[in-house]
């Protein structure tokens, strides 16, 4: 579905906000979030109004590109008669398809792919061998560049303790062990023995199999009997997204402090910045986009990596 964002500079974001809900309510759908948010949907679709510091946030949805207009019309008309101390100056995007957002342009991509540590035959013959051997699903593992940012961020961090969260094939847990310090781990958690075990011939031939320690088990479960200490120097999760947000709860109380959380997928092909898509997976990342970034006990930083990645470091 098409959808386009403004940013409106103003220091009463939250005012506009409450004004808005509360004057469209009467002919609308509206709601006002705990957190100062505002949804409002009128008959040609929906658009979310979010309060930051110094601006307002609008992100406009709706079926197709007449609808959606409709839609910023009639949320500018509003906004800008409720200003009455300021002259507001509300800028939409090019609308653009919420399901098909390149991150970067193909060529940018090429070019990244050709401009880091390259992945060696090791890595190599894993991605070859899942391609052969798991066809439709090797676009699960992560890209070379990624999982040179996941050895990169396991040295980094001098990590002795790492967690994975959905290993597929192995790629991304051969990646993490190969950063681990002298004597390391990488606990890595998987329902899947079958698709692990394509992985592990490649670790014994780089010689990190002795740091794997593969659960075949949901998660959560093997996360929960970690006990409550801070342990984990760095963990990454690539699984189901409907459970990230319970995934990063586990994980973040168990992170010592300098320890990283690394998410993979924080975008869901762009489905996440558009209103539009409410599965359970859609809605779950987007709350979990948002607690990240307010959480008080990390700092955080999303980046336009493939599928978007966010790294957040326990303080
Ligand atoms: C995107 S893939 C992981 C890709 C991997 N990081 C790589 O680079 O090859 C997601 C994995 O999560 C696993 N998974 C799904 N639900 C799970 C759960 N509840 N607990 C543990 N693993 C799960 C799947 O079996 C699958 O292997």
């Amino acid at each position: 579905m098409p959808l386009a964002t403004a940013r409106v500079v103003t220091d009463r974001p939250a005012r506009y906000i409450k004004q808005l809900v509360s004057h469209m309510g009467h002919k609308a759908t509206t709601d006002l979030a705990s957190d100062g948010r505002g949804t409002i949907t009128v008959a040609a679709g929906t658009c979310i109004l979010t309060p930051t510091p110094d601006r307002l946030e609008l992100t406009a949805t709706a079926v197709d590109l007449p609808s959606l207009a409709g839609v910023q019309d009639v949320i500018t008309r509003h906004l800008v008669r409720f200003a009455t101390q300021e002259e507001l100056s509300v800028a939409w995007t090019a609308p653009v398809d919420g399901a098909a957002l390149d991150l970067t342009a193909p060529v940018v991509d090429t070019y990244l792919l050709g401009h880091h540590t390259p992945a060696d035959d090791i890595l190599g013959g894993l991605a070859a061998a899942t391609r052969e051997a798991t066809a439709g699903a090797a676009h699960m593992q992560v890209s070379s560049d990624e999982g040179a940012l996941l050895t990169l961020l396991t040295r980094l961090t001098g990590a002795r303790f790492a967690v994975e969260v959905g290993v597929f094939t192995g790629y991304s847990t051969l990646c993490i062990a190969r950063g681990l310090a002298d004597g390391g781990r990488v606990l890595a958690c998987d329902v899947s023995e079958e698709w692990a075990a394509i992985g592990r011939p490649y670790w014994e031939r780089a010689g990190v199999a002795d740091r794997i320690d593969l659960r075949i088990a949901p998660a959560l479960d093997t996360l929960r009997a970690l006990g409550a200490e801070p342990v984990i120097d760095i963990a990454f999760i690539d699984a189901d997204k409907g459970t990230y947000p319970a995934y990063y709860e586990e994980i973040v109380r168990r992170l010592r402090p300098g320890g990283l959380v690394v998410l993979d997928n924080v975008f869901l092909g762009g489905r996440v910045l558009d209103p539009a898509y409410q599965e359970e997976q859609h809605l779950a990342m987007r709350h979990l986009n948002d607690l990240i970034a307010g959480d008080d006990r990390v700092d955080s930083v999303m980046l336009p990596v493939r599928d978007g990645v966010t790294i957040a470091r326990r303080r």
